[in-house]
């Protein structure tokens, strides 16, 4: 690693609110070479006995990315902290922004219908408030732009930390960029919906977002929508 790097790489994590580093003792070749100085003991990006309440603190009033400067509210997440089943969104909208909530705009209204419904059709007596919903980045991009990389890079240490102290029995990613942050895959949604993937050890579903859905010409991806979900909460509930 050289001097830049190493220089950047903790920047990145005295942003994300690492305060203590270690240096560990150079192995006698790297003392012989020094070069460049020796690798640092970097701290695990989720501590021990990390919870929800520990992970809202690191937050903080956020200042890490340039989504700070249009934001009202952070929006860390809401629901069940005990569910086993976790959705995640992309990042909140203007009535997120305004309420600290996620998906309680029109979007997150369908979310809610699509869980009751399919929930109540499918004889599993589970509502929203069973649930863990939140986003991959926890501030509003403007004009709902989509979170960029670094946005997401930043954002997404916190949301990793958030599903490791959930360990939810599955996860429904809603849409291309929670796909993109837990799987890392450049393939669309319409490729990878309806399927199992994982998230560490943990099974993920992807399907359409629903801000996708409410647009009137794709009655058809809301109809797989709803396959999706079935498969999700079968799995998780049955
Ligand atoms: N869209 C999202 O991705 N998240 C929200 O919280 C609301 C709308």
């Amino acid at each position: 690693m050289t001097p830049e790097e190493l220089r950047k790489r903790l920047t990145f994590y005295q942003d994300l609110g690492v305060k203590e580093l270690y240096r560990r003792a150079p192995t006698p070749i790297e003392a012989e070479v020094a070069v460049v100085p020796a690798i640092m003991e970097l701290p695990s990006l989720e501590p021990d006995g990390d919870s929800l309440a520990r992970i809202r603190e690191d937050i903080g009033d956020c200042r890490r990315c340039r989504l700070c400067e249009q934001r009202s509210k952070i929006v860390f997440g809401s629901g069940n902290e005990e569910a086993r089943l976790v959705f995640v969104g992309e990042g909140p909208g203007a009535d997120e922004d305004a309420q600290g909530l996620p998906f309680v705009g029109r979007a997150g209204q369908l979310l809610t219908q699509m869980i009751e419904n399919t929930a109540s059709k499918e004889g599993i007596p589970i509502q929203r408030k069973d649930v863990y919903i939140c986003n991959v980045v926890k501030c509003r991009p403007p004009e709902n732009r989509t979170p960029q990389p670094d946005e997401m890079e930043i954002c997404g240490q916190f949301l990793f930390r958030q599903l490791m102290t959930l360990k939810p029995t599955a996860i429904c990613a809603l849409g291309a960029t929670a796909a993109k942050a837990l799987l890392n895959s450049k393939e669309g949604v319409t490729r990878m919906r309806g399927k199992w993937h994982k998230w560490r050890d943990i099974p993920v579903m992807v399907t359409y977002h629903p801000s996708y859905l409410l647009r009137p010409y794709n009655q058809n991806a809301k109809r797989e929508a709803w396959e999706d979900l079935k498969k999700v909460m079968h799995f998780v509930y049955d």
